[in-house]
């Protein structure tokens, strides 16, 4: 029996979970208009640009920088227990593999990895262009070339770790995790009915405490009980953890999903600078000019502070310190400033 005092509408809630089925995985998707895009109101609101700037000579060591920072962060005691995780098969999961470029990719959701991905598809061999990757495959790795770390044995999974160019893309930590609620929850554009039909419901029917006083119609998720789901500890977020399976990935921290500690990658790009990071990782991956990463408007992917502080205009200061605390590695180990404005 559990140790730990759980209430009686969780386990009701766990029940009517475990009653659900997830729906399987609707092939239509949205066809490709070429526009670089995170969410589908970013998607919109711009136009598609062909190119980007080039190669930045200053970027190398912008990047030496990141790398150093990351290797110092890892080997910093006080936030030894946050920083370091073993490279499971959760991790050896969320890595794509190119084998005729030796590059690996570790995937973090919600920094434009679709992108990025058709890049790894296309050197691949599969298409000629990252516009003739078809949407429906770019997820689709029984069918685009494109495999995971995982899928290999110990020894050519530690030759790949050992020899290959190695990177990964994050952003903001809690601008992410907005855009995974807006992404998942209030838009939902890709049509993954999950999220809003069996995963809100279980966040909510844990978390919010009219749910079981009466209300029996719950409206939607609100960013206030995800946070509330994000910064529990105990038990309650565990179970619901392994309840939502893999879809877990969009708000798990970048250290929890490519254990950068354990990992020495060549390269960190950062969201926030895409268009100077794509070219140079292209260029320090060693496939320049045989591949391009689409254009974009850069203003799309920089850190919007009125947008995070509308979101947490709600979010009570001790959530949002727990929230921190929760996603402290990822701050650290890449450089993004604590959020004093909505910690103070
Ligand atoms: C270690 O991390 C803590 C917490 O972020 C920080 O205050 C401290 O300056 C770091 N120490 C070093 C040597 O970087
Ligand atoms: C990590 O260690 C600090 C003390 O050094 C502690 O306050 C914190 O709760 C620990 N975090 C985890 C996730 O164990
Ligand atoms: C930042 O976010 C706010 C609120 O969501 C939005 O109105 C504004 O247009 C955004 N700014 C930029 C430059 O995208």
């Amino acid at each position: 029996m559990f140790m730990v005092n759980i209430p009686k509408p969780f386990f009701v809630c766990v029940f009517v979970f475990l009653t659900f089925r997830f729906p399987k995985e609707k092939k239509k998707r949205k066809p490709n208009t070429g526009v670089y895009s995170l969410t589908s109101t970013e998607k919109k609101a711009h136009v598609f640009q062909p190119t980007l700037p080039p190669l930045d000579p200053e970027w190398h060591s912008v990047n030496e920088k990141r790398i150093e920072l990351l290797t110092s962060m890892c080997r910093n005691s006080s936030i030894n227990n946050l920083t370091h995780v073993s490279i499971s098969k959760f991790v050896l999961d969320r890595i794509f593999v190119c084998d005729k470029h030796k590059i690996l990719f570790c995937q973090t959701p919600k920094v434009g990895n679709t992108q990025w991905k058709k890049v790894l598809i296309v050197l691949n061999g599969k298409f000629p262009t990252v516009d003739d990757v078809p949407e429906k495959l770019v997820h689709d790795h029984s069918g685009n070339g494109l495999h995971r770390l995982s899928s290999l044995t110990p020894q050519e999974i530690s030759h790949r770790l050992n020899t290959y160019f190695k990177f990964l893309i994050v952003r903001d930590p809690f601008e992410r995790l907005i855009s995974a609620f807006k992404d998942k929850f209030e838009q939902n554009p890709r049509d993954e009915p999950w999220y809003n039909e069996d995963i809100a419901p279980m966040i909510i029917g844990t978390y919010r405490k009219s749910y079981w006083d009466g209300v029996l119609t719950p409206s939607e998720l609100h960013f206030e009980e995800f946070v509330h789901y994000l910064v529990d500890v105990g038990v309650r977020r565990r179970i619901l953890d392994q309840l939502f399976t893999n879809r877990i990935i969009h708000w798990m921290t970048y250290t929890e999903l490519c254990a950068p500690c354990e990992i020495q990658y060549s390269a960190v790009g950062h969201h926030e600078t895409l268009e100077k990071d794509a070219p140079y990782i292209l260029h320090a991956a060693g496939v320049e000019g045989l591949v391009s990463y689409p254009g974009f408007p850069p203003d799309i992917t920089r850190y919007n502070r009125t947008k995070v502080e509308q979101y947490f205009s709600g979010i009570s200061k001790q959530d949002i310190r727990r929230l921190f605390a929760r996603y402290q590695s990822d701050f650290h180990l890449f450089g993004y400033p604590r959020p004093d404005f909505l910690l103070n």
